[in-house]
């Protein structure tokens, strides 16, 4: 068996997706391991789960950067000191660039709080409330330069009740995502998923617009 995968991850806040991540390595459930965490906040709880696992980070902060580009370029050389086969962005809450996203082309992933290609951007929650959506969810893509718009690998649906709150709702996708993004990360590190002409490929075949999970 070839060796683990080398995952970095990218994080704003909470690290949950993180966790579960990390969570799934130590299990040996994906033959990954994360061998880095990078913020562009300090003081997040990630960074803290980055520590309590004795895992490396490195916080970037973007104040410290004039321009995006200049910021992005920063944060290519930041990854690539950890050597990654993988880059994972797990609610991290920056537009990239398309150096950024170019660099990292076919090992970039995200997980995104709706079933795309609805909602893409912020507040997603809030949204299919207010539309009166039934159902609601998390999608994890391969990232390309169109914001939340690369092929979706899967997607996990919830129900929206009358009476959801957005945190509840949030609380509700919350669960899929840390069931999701490491069952993709593992199909990664497992080499049966990969991105071509822009479409995300399983076990060489071509997933559908919603990804492996539809219906
Ligand atoms: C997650 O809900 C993720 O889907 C979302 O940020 C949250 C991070 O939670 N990502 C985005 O909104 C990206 N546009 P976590 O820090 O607990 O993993």
């Amino acid at each position: 068996m070839s060796a683990n995968k080398r995952i970095v991850v990218l994080i704003s806040g909470n690290g949950s997706n993180l966790q579960a991540i990390i969570d799934a390595c130590a299990n040996q459930q994906l033959p990954g391991e994360v061998v880095g965490v990078l913020s562009n906040k300090a003081d997040v709880y990630g960074l803290t789960r980055a520590a309590n696992s004795n895992i490396a980070s490195t916080v970037l902060s973007h104040k410290d950067f004039a321009t995006r580009e200049d910021y992005d370029a920063q944060l290519i050389n930041a990854i690539d000191a950890y050597k990654p086969d993988l880059v994972v962005l797990a609610g991290f809450m920056r537009i990239l660039t398309a150096d950024f996203v170019q660099h990292f082309q076919g090992r970039l992933l995200n997980i995104h709080p709706s079933l795309l290609p609805k909602y893409q951007g912020l507040n997603t929650h809030q949204r299919a409330i207010d539309a009166g959506d039934s159902e609601h969810g998390v999608s994890v893509h391969f990232v390309t330069e169109e914001l939340d718009g690369g092929p979706v690998i899967l997607q996990a649906k919830v129900p929206v009740f009358a009476e959801d709150k957005a945190d509840d709702l949030a609380a509700r996708v919350h669960e899929q995502e840390h069931r999701i993004y490491p069952l993709v990360v593992k199909w990664f590190c497992e080499d049966r998923l990969t991105m071509s002409d822009e479409c995300a490929m399983l076990d060489n075949q071509k997933l559908s617009i919603n990804g492996y999970a539809n219906d």
